[in-house]
């Protein structure tokens, strides 16, 4: 099968670039051969074709951030392969809400970033010392997405994605740490947003000239790569990020996608804090040692149950209204005993009976692990952040770089944050941009708003030891797609950290089923 013409009729939003600047140049590759492990552990030759470091929008703020690879499999193991009309894998490698990069990658999966799932995002380090380690070798990874699976090893997708014969494109954004001339933050919020969804216009307007299938974008990353992924499929189409994607010269197309796999999503940043109480209010912080001060701990815990009552969201399988009182029963049954029981039928008897010794607050009939919500929460032990988690009283939370702007690097985006303030900010109130960026950064802000545009496929996964954030953020967005009748699939890994990708065939199956 040949490609399509670029016509004007080819998609309602795309007939109207005229750019010649956003043209795909279908000749301008280079031909690649690796090898790649599959998520079986398989390996295979892989050749393919490469292109480096396009530009997506005509007046970029720094190309080095906004361009993208794309990556298409021409032959798998010696078989001739044809991605022309093959499901597009467009993997963010975002991590830490810092900037990442493809333009120096040799290859599939090359990616650059700062920060992530193993950098140094935490509260105890201020954002300016993330911003200098970023800058050093140290905290710089490589290899996209930094997912790890059971054994530690890296997880690419965008490699995986390749070898199984998809289409791949790698996007570069800018993020929180980058920094003009004149001392002007210029990938703070909303920037890596904008960024993914001017990438996505760039593809869609190319519809029949870059390979792959325009209209099966499946979008993945990982914590702050999984929130983008997860509003980058909340938010398509929507026209609150009008102003800012004319402004990069972004192409006319729709910005749509059609699945999203969010991997430990970090979202919902204003009501994370105390989502994070609610969950781990009570356990000791890594840091220190120490719970934290209970008096702020119980007040965010009375802004979640408001919020999460405001939410009106029902759980999944007929589970009722969720709210701060039943949260706890729905997360045990809904996730945390299915996550469980399916960890202990995997194992050998031998490592399943040394693994319930060692944890004797499970009950296992033989067939399904039960256990309290209490014990659990003492089995996951220490808390990775202190509190405030996400709005840090002393602005030390990479989320306040994140909301930072103009030549002012770190600032509150809760009024709680705000009020309780111990930097001098006398107002004692978020800016007046504040909210507008908060929706802009929100998926959750577009489920309410039942966004026809949005991402009706969803893979959703998280680590039940991942204390980055609440276990609540993801059950959240998939109470929400589902409600409004998404397909959701959603589990958690069982004693799994931050990070954590353990079922990648599985994934690239689902991608296989939805797109199929
Ligand atoms: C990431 C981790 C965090 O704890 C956080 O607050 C934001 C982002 C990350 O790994 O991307």
């Amino acid at each position: 099968a040949g490609g399509f013409a670029l016509s004007a009729n080819a998609s309602s939003k795309s007939g109207s670039n005229s750019s010649d600047a956003l043209a795909f140049d279908k000749d301008a590759y280079t031909e690649l051969t690796t090898t790649i492990t599959d998520a079986d552990g398989t390996d295979h030759e892989v050749v393919y074709h490469f292109w480096k470091a396009i530009t997506y929008v005509t007046n970029p703020v720094d190309e080095a951030y906004q361009s993208l690879n794309v990556s298409v499999p021409v032959k798998i193991d010696g078989t001739a392969v044809d991605a022309t009309n093959a499901p597009i894998v467009f993997a963010n490698s975002v991590g830490g809400y810092m900037p990442s990069s493809v333009a120096d990658a040799t290859g599939v999966g090359g990616a650059s970033m700062s920060g992530g799932p193993t950098g140094g995002t935490g509260t105890s380090a201020s954002p300016s010392a993330s911003a200098s380690a970023s800058s050093g070798t140290g905290e710089v990874q490589s290899g996209g997405n930094a997912m790890v699976n059971a054994q530690g090893g890296m997880v690419n997708l965008g490699k995986l994605g390749l070898a199984a014969g998809y289409v791949v494109v790698e996007p570069g954004a800018r993020g929180r740490t980058l920094k003009d001339s004149d001392g002007t933050y210029y990938g703070t919020a909303p920037a890596a947003i904008v960024d993914l969804k001017a990438a996505v216009r760039y593809v869609r307007a190319n519809k029949g000239v870059i390979p792959g299938d325009t209209d099966r974008i499946v979008s993945t990353g990982t914590s702050a790569g999984g929130a983008l992924s997860s509003l980058l499929g909340a938010s398509g189409d929507s026209p609150i990020y009008d102003s800012y994607l004319k402004e990069l010269g972004a192409a006319d197309a729709s910005d749509a996608i059609f699945a999203t796999g969010a991997w430990c999503p970090i979202t919902d940043l204003e009501h994370a804090d105390g989502a994070y109480e609610w969950n781990w209010g009570t356990n000791v912080t890594a840091s220190t040692g120490k719970v934290v001060d209970q008096t702020v701990s119980k007040d965010l815990q009375s802004q979640f149950a408001e919020y999460q009552a405001s939410l009106k969201l029902r759980g999944l399988n007929g589970f009722g209204q969720l709210n701060a009182r039943n949260y706890d029963e729905y997360m045990v049954k809904q996730y945390l005993e299915p996550s469980a029981t399916t960890y202990l039928a995997d194992l050998s008897d031998a490592d399943r009976t040394a693994y319930l010794a060692a944890n004797t607050f499970i009950d296992w009939d033989g067939e399904k692990a039960t256990f309290t919500w209490a014990d659990f929460l003492t089995h996951v032990g220490a808390r990775k952040k202190t509190t405030p988690a996400f709005d840090a009283f002393d602005l030390s939370a990479g989320e306040n770089n994140e909301f930072g702007a103009g030549t002012t690097e770190t600032r509150h985006f809760t009024a709680y944050g705000a009020k309780n303030d111990t930097t001098g900010l006398t107002t004692k109130r978020v800016a007046s941009d504040i909210p507008e960026k908060l929706d802009l950064m929100n998926p959750m802000y577009h489920f309410a708003k039942k966004n026809p545009g949005r991402s009706k496929h969803w893979w959703i996964r998280l680590g039940t030891k991942d204390s980055d954030t609440s276990l609540t953020v993801s059950a959240n967005i998939a109470a929400a797609a589902d409600n409004l009748g998404d397909d959701v699939n959603h589990l958690y890994y069982w004693d799994e950290g931050h990070g954590s990708n353990i079922d990648p065939a599985d994934f690239l199956t689902w991608i296989a089923k939805v797109t199929g």
